[in-house]
């Protein structure tokens, strides 16, 4: 079993390329099921989560050329099946976005049910709701949801949160609704823009992306296009963090900084120096002693929830104590067990946690219990005393592209072990 091996590596220095975002890429990919023109779609990043979309859309009748890390080409003349399969969908729950470009496509979805997963269970009701407005019949057999439709019709559809995935399924099914369609407390998340901005070159007329209201009105057919994925955000940040622990200083290429406004905000509370460049955003923490801060996580443009834990690594090694606030997801504080095996001490009473700074991180055993948690304990690995192995890395691999290369190329002592 593969592992990573990390040795306490301080100061990293240099400078690191972002890759394109995983969360914008998926949608994306899923996205050109809506047409049966060729798209191409350039910058995207080599992860595993692709490669399983990759497997979803080849099942579907796409064929998809070219390479995770670069160009792919996907084409989808034809529908062989309508199906995200419980095996796909179990590795990786935006398996669940075809089904509004197969709803919208064929006529008819069948997507296993996302199960119980390791940061809360993370329920479709709402992309269900949305799609029914729209016209679709949903039943529910052995553990998967159907939705069929003849024709999709335009609706108002307001959203009881504003959930992501529901965000860009609802958008996708509605494209090719007859009439108009708009969703209210929409999600704001800068991928939802990229996707809609794909779905608009395609020649899809959607207003309002990155606004809590989006409308959609229907076109008869879409057509190929192609689409530069934006730089990952998440990356982003958790390169942020681990400049930021380690007392580094990191140019970071490709960043979008606006995109990372939170983290940035957050990091110069510390006493962080975070700035923006011709190059790309220079954060150094090289310079006085930092402090701690609270953080709350929310919808973007909020602290995002998926650098919530990478933060809190970071925090453990601050002066003072902080309170973390996870509003997004009812139970990511699964790495909070592994950063106190590793001498951080912090508590958790329902969705806060009380994290005391100043501690004296040691190298420990720890596991990744999701791909952010694993993240985090990675970023404590560096500045931990001694040496810190990582297992269950797959979840960290999902969504970092080239982490090892990337961190070694800071400097970080890091290594892929097989076991
Ligand atoms: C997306 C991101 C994920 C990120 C999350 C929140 C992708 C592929 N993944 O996930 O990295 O952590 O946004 O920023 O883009 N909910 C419901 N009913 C629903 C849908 C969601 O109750 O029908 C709840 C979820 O349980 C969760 C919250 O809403 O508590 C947010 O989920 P959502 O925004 O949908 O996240 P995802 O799209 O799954």
């Amino acid at each position: 079993m593969a592992k990573y091996r990390i040795r306490q590596s301080l100061a990293l220095s240099g400078e690191v390329a972002i890759s394109g975002s995983k969360n914008a890429v998926l949608p994306i990919m899923a996205a050109a099921l809506l047409t049966d023109e060729r798209c191409e779609i350039t910058d995207v990043p080599a992860l595993r989560d692709v490669d399983v979309m990759r497997g979803l859309m080849c099942g579907i009748g796409a064929r998809v050329n070219g390479r995770c890390g670069g160009v792919l080409e996907i084409a989808t003349e034809g529908i062989a099946s309508e199906e995200a399969p419980n095996e796909l969908v179990k590795k990786m729950r935006a398996s669940v976005l075809v089904m509004g470009p197969l709803l919208a496509r064929a006529g008819r979805a069948r997507v296993a049910l996302p199960g119980g997963c390791a940061i809360g269970t993370r329920p479709i009701d709402l992309h269900l709701k949305g799609l029914k407005a729209l016209g679709a019949r949903i039943d529910s057999e052995n553990g998967y949801v159907i939705a069929a439709a003849d024709r999709l019709r335009g609706a108002n559809i307001y959203l009881d949160s504003p959930s992501v995935g529901a965000t860009e399924n609802i958008t996708m099914a509605a494209v090719l609704a007859e009439g108009t369609t708009v969703i209210e407390n929409a999600a704001e998340e800068p991928e939802i823009v990229d996707m809609v901005n794909f779905l608009n070159k395609m020649g899809a007329r959607i207003k309002g992306a990155g606004t809590n209201t989006i409308k959609i009105e229907g076109v008869k057919r879409l057509g190929g296009a192609r689409h530069a994925v934006i730089p990952d955000r998440i990356e982003t940040g958790t390169f942020m963090l681990a400049a930021a622990i380690t007392r580094g200083r990191v140019l970071i290429r490709n960043a979008v900084p606006d995109h990372v406004k939170p983290v940035t905000a957050k990091l110069k509370e510390c006493g962080v120096d975070v700035r923006v460049s011709d190059d790309g955003l220079i954060v150094d923490a090289r310079h006085g002693a930092l402090m701690s801060t609270d953080i709350r996580t929310l919808p973007y443009p909020g602290f995002p929830t998926d650098i919530q834990s990478q933060f809190m690594a970071f925090l453990t090694t601050v002066r003072g104590s902080g309170i973390v606030t996870e509003n997004v997801f009812e139970n990511r504080y699964m790495h909070v067990n592994e950063l106190n095996r590793m001498g951080a001490n912090i508590k958790i009473e329902g969705r806060v946690a009380i994290v005391e700074g100043d501690c004296r991180l040691r190298g420990a055993e720890v596991f990744a219990t999701d791909l952010r948690a694993g993240a985090a304990l990675a970023l404590a690995g560096l500045y931990a005393s001694g040496t810190t192995q990582i297992s269950e890395i797959h979840h960290i691999e999902r969504g970092y592209s080239a982490f090892v290369e990337k961190l070694t190329g800071l400097g970080a002592d890091i290594a892929r072990v097989e076991e």
